[in-house]
């Protein structure tokens, strides 16, 4: 059938001039994303049996923009990394502005992985990840910072959120009060922690707190303290609903649950019993429980893939030899671990080796850290390279 002029022109204006009762106006309006009414998340559940890690259009690119410059084959590999879930880190007030294109056809069988960090005099005890707050702007992070994750986070009212709270913050506190800026950076991190968990306390939200590694709070000398901190932060915020308790190995090496342990057999190894994730899940666990804290953790596997690359256990900066590590999972075989996570994006770089450089620190200058490398969150095409080759399970 042909149509005549004069229909098509009715058409068109049809389409142009939308009458009164489009669908838009029929269907009620919707929160953007996610599911198709808003999600409310129990805490007190393991989230991850129900909901995967989703693999962000953030990391993606960055994944699609390296396999770009490689050989075909190993461009096939890369690729498949592009498909893990992985965490995004908001870790500028700008740099918020990356979420919400992420947050776009999110499934809602998907659980969006977000990480908090841009406390004042943010790491205290290290140069690479320095941040863009000063000591003392408190209400600038509360309010340029963690209300608009909030805000974002409430728009996105049909979508499931877990965030993992301030990397580093609360450890150093406890370890690195020897450490000036540590010191001055104390009550602003105690603040800025209880005011991210109180405001971010919204019922599409899962909350872990950073709490370093088997190789920091692990030892036996740590566990009480580090765990009476963690707690006094959640108890400060009102003990939120939402807070389900602590993430470990956040862009960490450890493994998971190697025997005896990668550091078992250091001179110091008798004043640690957290030889391996596990471990420290467990006996950190342990020690919450008493501090009165909930004490499920996530535990980052994305760079644990292969030991053997650092000198020292606390070796932190681009590790040589390393390669990604056990996928997203909430099959742990531990009733404390909901899930093996990917906190890093692999990939991007803990920290630059130019000594000239500002935020340049000295393991990043170590024989056992990658060099070249560029800035801390920069992407580092030479290591994701080395992560790839070296992954375990292999991609
Ligand atoms: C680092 C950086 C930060 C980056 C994050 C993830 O800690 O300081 O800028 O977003 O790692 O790569």
């Amino acid at each position: 059938m042909q149509l005549s002029f004069a229909t098509l022109i009715a058409f068109a204006a049809g389409a142009i001039g939308a009458p009164a009762t489009t669908i838009e106006n029929v269907v009620p309006r919707q929160a953007p994303g996610g599911c198709s009414s808003p999600v409310q998340l129990d805490a007190k559940t393991n989230v991850w049996t129900s909901y995967t890690l989703h693999p962000n259009s953030f990391y993606r690119a960055e994944v699609e923009a390296a396999a770009a410059s490689m050989s075909s084959s190993d461009a096939a590999k890369a690729l498949k990394v592009a498909d893990i879930g992985t965490f995004l880190w908001a870790d500028t007030i700008a740099n918020i502005d990356r979420v919400e294109p992420a947050l776009q056809g999110v499934p809602c069988n998907h659980i969006f992985g977000l990480v908090v960090y841009d406390l004042p005099g943010r790491d205290c005890a290290a140069k690479a990840s320095n941040g863009e707050l000063p000591v003392g702007a408190i209400n600038r992070y509360k309010t340029e910072y963690i209300d608009k994750l909030a805000a974002l986070i409430k728009k996105y009212s049909n979508t499931a959120f877990a965030l993992v709270i301030e990397p580093d913050s609360l450890p150093n506190l406890v370890t690195n009060s020897n450490v000036a800026a540590c010191q001055q950076s104390a009550s602003g991190y105690r603040e800025g922690v209880a005011y991210a968990l109180k405001t971010l306390n919204l019922p599409n939200v899962v909350q872990y707190i950073d709490a370093g590694h088997g190789g920091w709070l692990g030892w036996n000398d740590n566990l009480q303290p580090g765990a009476r901190e963690l707690a006094n932060a959640y108890k400060n915020a009102g003990s939120p609903s939402q807070f389900r308790g602590f993430a470990t190995n956040v862009a960490g090496w450890n493994q998971w649950d190697a025997e005896p342990g990668e550091f078992a057999s250091a001179p110091d190894a008798q004043w640690n019993k957290a030889q391996n994730e596990k471990k420290y899940v467990e006996l950190f666990g342990a020690a919450l429980a008493s501090a009165g804290m909930p004490n499920h953790a996530i535990v980052d596997t994305g760079r644990s893939g292969k030991p053997g690359g650092r000198l020292e256990w606390g070796d932190w900066c681009n590790v040589v030899n390393t390669g990604f590590g056990k996928r997203p999972s909430s099959s742990t075989g531990s009733t404390l671990a909901d899930a093996f996570v990917w906190v890093k994006p692999g990939g991007e770089s803990d920290g630059t080796s130019d000594t000239t450089a500002v935020r340049y620190d000295s393991f990043c200058g170590k024989s056992d850290a990658f060099k070249p490398s560029p800035e801390a969150g920069q992407w580092h095409q030479a290591f994701f390279e080395q992560l790839l080759k070296n992954a375990n399970p292999a991609f």
